[in-house]
């Protein structure tokens, strides 16, 4: 596994001796799964560069950010095309369906048109589809439920970074789009490296002060957070009431 936003690091093992060997480079196009951590448009970019260069395949983990951060997902948002996008479950809004999709000459390999079924053991295993609730929240909805109005997707960050600051704790909160994460983290979120590196003995009493106000945010620092479109004015101030609370429990 590579570093994320590490451009350099990625165009040096492309270059050494695992590169020749190297299929495809996989990635969410924002971090979710560390927590809401977005790539920098040069890595994107640049990821895209190398892997045309090197003849590997560019495949985006849409999974979370697909219409959650645009109609056409990260890869519209940041206006970089990968060769294969996943969406999985999130294209399904709730129902048990999956989607994935790409370049012609990649797809026509696949079943019905070319030789390869999807999933683990080809013979044995008819194409799998995504689990049924996708992420918490995408059934409101459907694909237009994670997309609330700007405002709505902006306040949290500001609020949570006002009451953070003004209670002198050492939280960076982090947002694209919908997604986002308070860090508790002294400074910005760029890598896996960096999100290990946060005090998680600090975010379980924060996240055990909102339990205790009604709020159940993802259960890990590693783990983004979603405004959808169910949560209205009322929803928004109890979780911004309960974060203020659950400060004084770090
Ligand atoms: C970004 C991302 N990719 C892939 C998956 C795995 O999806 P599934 O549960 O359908 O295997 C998840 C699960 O939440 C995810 O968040």
């Amino acid at each position: 596994v590579l570093d994320y936003n590490d451009l350099e690091g990625v165009e040096r093992y492309l270059e050494g001796e695992d590169g020749p060997k190297t299929a495809a480079i996989i990635l969410e196009p924002v971090g979710g799964n560390m927590g809401c951590v977005p790539a920098d448009q040069a890595f994107l970019e640049g990821l895209r560069d190398l892997c045309t260069r090197h003849g590997v395949v560019l495949v985006f983990d849409e999974v979370m950010t697909g219409f959650r951060l645009s109609k056409g997902g990260a890869q519209a948002l940041y206006g970089v095309t990968p060769d294969l996008t996943c969406l999985g479950k999130v294209v399904g809004g709730g129902l048990p369906m999956g989607a994935y999709g790409g370049r012609r000459e990649i797809m026509e390999k696949v079943s019905p048109v070319g030789p390869r079924l999807p999933g683990r053991h080809p013979q044995r295993e008819p194409p799998r589809r995504g689990r049924g609730a996708g992420h918490p929240g995408d059934p409101v909805g459907g694909p237009d439920g994670v997309r609330p109005p700007r405002r709505g997707r902006a306040r949290l960050e500001a609020s949570f970074t006002e009451m953070a600051a003004a209670k002198g704790k050492t939280i960076v909160v982090q947002r694209v789009g919908s997604m986002l994460t308070p860090f508790f983290h002294d400074g910005p979120v760029r890598s896996w490296k960096e999100a290990g590196a946060c005090d998680t003995e600090a975010f379980g009493r924060w996240h055990q002060g909102m339990l205790r106000g009604g709020v159940h945010w993802p259960p890990a620092q590693y783990e983004a957070g979603f405004v959808s479109t169910a949560h209205d004015e009322e929803a928004l101030g109890v979780t911004e009431r309960a974060f203020e609370a659950a400060l004084d429990a770090v």
